[in-house]
């Protein structure tokens, strides 16, 4: 999938500098392609492997495990020590994730939690290092409001698509129909930018991607 916020050619040309993916990560990826279920992007992936790695990241909470894709790619990141907990409201995505996980002999490591991230976020129990937001982006403010707390300090939030194919950055991009999602977003990352134990930066890779880490409180 084409995001339009980095330079085509540009684009094309880092995609083809990631090695080939196999087994049952390309599987996912096949079947994402033939189905148009949007996954991160190749080089979301890479980005997030290499923040995962060199983070020593080893507890993950996600909003959004669509087919269990990104939740595979961190356990790999994460040399299968770590845990992965996600959250997917739709039943038949919580059903292909969950033998996709099978498959790829990741059970011990992810956990998946079918429902609305809004109702099992506050039964989760325990804090995470990385906390991955990838689900309705209208909704990444009430996400964060339940996520905040179960994050160590030290940790990262990274929040996904929040460039939205340009729409967020200006008023040119914007289809009448996403206006509400747009405002919301740009709220979400002004608050985040500005939160006062955050420190934020948003990159134009894939379709934007916002990394906040919390920091530590003063020694
Ligand atoms: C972009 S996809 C996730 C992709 C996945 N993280 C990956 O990269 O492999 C977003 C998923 O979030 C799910 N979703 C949307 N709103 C949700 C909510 N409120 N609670 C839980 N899941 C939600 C959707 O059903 C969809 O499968």
């Amino acid at each position: 999938m084409v995001s339009n916020i980095v330079n085509e050619l540009v684009e094309e040309y880092i995609r083809n500098m990631i090695p080939k993916s196999s087994g049952i990560i390309y599987e996912m990826e096949e079947y994402a392609r033939e189905n148009n279920v949007p996954i991160i992007q190749p080089e979301v992936a890479k980005f997030l492997e290499v923040v995962i790695k060199a983070s020593s990241i080893k507890s993950i909470l996600e909003i959004g495990t669509a087919i269990g894709y990104s939740a595979t790619v961190f356990t790999r990141a994460m040399n299968i020590k770590g845990k992965v907990v996600t959250i997917e409201k739709n039943e038949e995505m919580f059903e292909i994730a969950s033998k996709n996980i099978k498959k790829a002999g990741y059970e011990k490591n992810i956990e998946i939690k079918f429902g609305d991230a809004v109702d099992v976020l506050p039964k989760i129990e325990g804090k995470f290092d990385m906390i991955f937001l990838d689900a309705a982006k209208g909704h990444y403010q009430k996400f964060f409001s339940l996520c905040y707390e179960k994050l160590n300090d030290g940790g990262i939030i990274v929040s996904d698509n929040v460039l939205y194919k340009g729409m967020i950055a200006s008023n040119k991009y914007v289809k009448r129909r996403k206006i509400t999602i747009v405002k919301r977003m740009r709220k979400y990352l002004d608050y985040i930018s500005k939160h006062p134990n955050l420190t934020t930066s948003i990159i134009p890779i894939g379709d934007g991607v916002a990394l906040s880490y919390k920091n530590r409180e003063e020694l």
